[in-house]
């Protein structure tokens, strides 16, 4: 303004330090230049509700046609007519009403990944409700327990309507947020297959082999749009929110060798901040990042998605692909100290008393050769569910037996991941999704509460869902209920 440069820049570290001080009292001013995210910034939907806890919106499925770069539109499966879906915004403890309509061809639900919700908000057809038909609706209502980055798909033929474009981000902030860092925005990372005329790859192109791979898309977005661009001031914190709703593609993110400071996962703060130089999102999971890029003022600096080893053919001939630009503003750099380590206090769930589940990710072939992805060698039209009680603690030892790393998700509870002595990883954290790589065992531990039903479990890669790779928690079901599962094919 009317300083010269050498005052700005002596006056702002002073003002920054300020502002840090005042950070818990009102969430601190913004430190990066006004539209700082305009080129990605999500749709919200509009809060219907005057009661300060009570967040009611309308979600309506419908086909629209969406532009993902200039001139490449394509009729896509939407939440209120874009890719991805508004974002939803509620604050730990809100009640969260959604009014949805289907207005897409097929039947549809809405499954609401990471937050703990009762089994009839579950969303998961005739599990937890009817589907909803064509020109149907279902009121979603549930109380939102934990503050985090969650997300919401379909579980109806999930691997070709998520691939469509039905996903949409839900942020659950903490009124006590201890994040120091002012500049925050959701990162919604998906990919689309286009066919180049106009519409959409077949959701079955390859048969099963394409299926036992998991099918990628050719275009990669960043919150539905081909290579935004983010505006940085140097040097200043920008907290990133991020989650990766592909149906297949692990995202593995570099910035030029610039770190990621990562705070939190799936379910909110990790016990401490780790530095990174990649983050890797398997399909499902979230990240919360702090990012001071640096760069010298009218730059750019890319975000990078570099290929990642998730089993046999992922990274051969694969390039790296650019994700998202950064530029940096023509402002001067942001001195200030870093934002300070947050800190959560997360109790390592106690394995005393708890009950062993042992299962192993598996793949055959039926007898016309078709590939077939198990669990214990058995389908998930066939299999029988995992048993427990509510109030159990169970430790669960996954085994991936396949060519394939498989993002394990389980719905309606955290767990914690063990080491391969049983010891719980550190950082502590809550997830609800964790990768387990080919050829190797991951080990989690779980306690359930007393919210009794059938529970589902998957592979996140949803083409290896829908080939088989998902089973059922029956918590606090006299086992002769149980039914089989040989619903819906493909959830
Ligand atoms: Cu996001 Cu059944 O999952
Ligand atoms: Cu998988």
């Amino acid at each position: 303004m009317l300083y010269p440069a050498g005052v700005r820049a002596a006056v702002i570290p002073a003002i920054a330090a300020l502002c840090g001080a005042l950070a818990s009292v009102a969430s601190a001013e913004s430190l990066q230049p006004s539209g700082w995210d305009r080129g990605v910034a999500l749709a919200v939907a509009p809060d219907l509700n005057p009661d300060p806890h009570v967040v009611e919106v309308n979600i309506d499925a419908r086909v629209a046609a969406v532009e993902i770069a200039p001139g490449e539109r394509v009729d896509a499966w939407t939440y209120n007519g874009g890719i991805p879906g508004p974002l939803i915004r509620v604050r730990v403890g809100d009640r969260l009403v959604v009014h949805f309509s289907n207005h897409l061809p097929e039947p549809t639900t809405m499954h609401w990944h990471g937050i703990r919700v009762p089994i009839q908000m579950d969303g998961v057809p005739d599990v937890s409700q009817p589907p909803v038909p064509t020109g149907g609706t279902f009121t979603y209502d549930f109380v939102v327990p934990d503050a985090g980055l969650y997300w919401y798909h379909p579980h109806v033929m999930s691997a070709a309507q998520v691939g469509f474009g039905l996903y949409g981000a839900l942020l659950v902030e903490d009124p006590n947020d201890p994040v120091a860092v002012s500049d925050q925005t959701v990162l919604v990372l998906s990919d689309i297959a286009l066919d180049g005329k106009g519409g959409f790859e077949p959701p079955d192109s390859g048969g099963t082999t394409g299926m036992a791979f998991g099918r990628e898309g050719n275009h990669l977005l960043v919150n539905g749009r081909e290579r935004p661009r983010l505006v940085a001031r140097a040097g200043a914190p920008q907290r990133w929110r991020v989650v990766n709703a592909a149906k297949s593609r692990f995202f593995q993110l570099e910035l030029e060798g610039q770190p990621f400071t990562r705070i939190g996962g799936d379910g909110g703060l990790l016990e401490y901040p780790v530095q990174l130089e990649a983050l890797v999102l398997a399909p499902g999971e979230r990240a919360d990042v702090i990012v001071a890029p640096t760069g010298a003022p009218g730059s750019d600096i890319v975000v990078r998605a570099y290929p990642f080893n998730r089993g046999f053919g992922s990274v051969e001939y694969r390039s790296v692909e650019d994700l998202m630009t950064v530029s940096i503003a023509e402002a001067a750099p942001h001195t200030g100290a870093p934002p300070p380590a947050t800190k959560r206090t997360i109790e390592p769930t106690s394995t005393d008393g708890a009950t062993n589940v042992a299962i192993e990710f598996t793949m055959g072939q039926r007898e016309n050769g078709a590939f077939e992805y198990g669990i214990n060698g058995v389908p998930f039209a066939k299999n029988h569910p995992v048993t427990a009680r509510p109030g159990e603690t169970q430790i669960w030892t996954i085994t991936n037996k396949t060519k394939w790393s498989h993002p394990f998700h389980l719905h309606g509870f955290f767990f914690q991941v063990l080491d391969d002595k049983g010891r719980p990883v550190h950082p502590l954290e809550w997830k609800d999704t964790v990768n387990v790589p080919f050829d190797q065992t991951v080990r989690l531990v779980v306690h359930y509460d007393d919210r009794p039903g059938s529970w589902m479990f998957h592979c996140h890669v949803l083409d290896h869902a829908d080939g088989g790779l998902m089973g059922m928690l029956d918590l606090g079901l006299p086992s002769s209920t149980h039914s089989g599962h040989s619903l819906h094919q493909g959830q």
